[in-house]
């Protein structure tokens, strides 16, 4: 196995395509996406732009359907959440289908949504993607964090080093046979510097102090639990992520 690590969308290749792709969105995507199968949403299917989301949606049976919607941290007026992980009650959330469109996350699934295999971890799901990993050791993998518009964001990297530290205990590969790129050397190292305060790391990162000044410390705190959710989000149909 062999796993490079990209920072955002616009940094990850297209050609070849990795045997299994990993979207990464720790604040706030793919935390949401963990949370809301993990409570048994039947689906989460992720659209870049709002528009078409409303109109597929229209067609789904209302008492099952929920739209989510964020550009910029904030609610996009008509859906019926925002993007926090918090916001869903489970009782609400049983068997729904959640529509969802967020600004970097729904892009980076995009981005690899060819790939063979594509999941969705977090830091709350960080165990059921390594045990996946270990267990069809798929020869190449691209962690893709979505980042903020096209630049690094510390929490999705992070995330990537705390996969890779994972991998490393759980398997015999070292980090040279392990790591397809520099940037995964350096997600391991910025894991490692911060694993013990990775609350205090959210709080730095600028979309952390994004959501911050929206008033949501809650999301932070929770994004930032590790292995809390036994859940692994993987897609079934382009756009579309089931638990497997
Ligand atoms: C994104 O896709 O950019 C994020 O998930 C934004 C957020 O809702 O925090």
């Amino acid at each position: 196995m062999k796993v490079f690590c990209y920072h955002t969308p616009e940094l990850t290749p297209t050609d070849p395509i990795p045997t299994c792709a990993v979207a990464i969105d720790v604040l706030r995507a793919t935390t949401t996406i963990a949370t809301v199968l993990a409570s048994g949403a039947e689906a989460v299917q992720a659209f870049s732009d709002i528009d078409k989301l409303m109109a597929a949606s229209e067609n789904w049976p209302e008492d099952k359907r929920l739209r989510a919607g964020e550009r910029g941290g904030a609610k996009v007026e008509g859906c019926d959440f925002g993007n926090s992980p918090l916001e869903y009650d489970a009782d609400r959330v049983r068997d729904a289908r959640l529509f969802l469109s967020t600004t970097n996350g729904t892009r980076a699934l995009q981005r690899v949504e060819n790939a063979p295999l594509l999941v969705t971890a977090a830091l709350v799901n960080r165990q059921a993607v390594v045990n996946f990993l270990c267990d069809r050791a798929p020869d190449t993998v691209y962690l893709v964090g979505s980042g903020w518009q096209g630049s690094f964001s510390l929490e999705d990297t992070v995330c990537a080093g705390a996969i890779v530290a994972s991998l490393l205990d759980r398997t015999d590969f070292s980090l040279e046979d392990l790591a397809g790129n520099d940037e995964t050397v350096a997600a391991l190292a910025l894991y490692q510097q911060w694993r013990d305060r990775l609350v205090s790391l959210m709080k730095i990162a600028s979309h952390g102090q994004r959501l911050l000044r929206l008033g949501n410390d809650a999301d932070l705190e929770y994004c930032a639990k590790e292995d809390i959710l036994d859940v692994l989000p993987i897609q079934k149909d382009k756009g579309v992520l089931v638990s497997s």
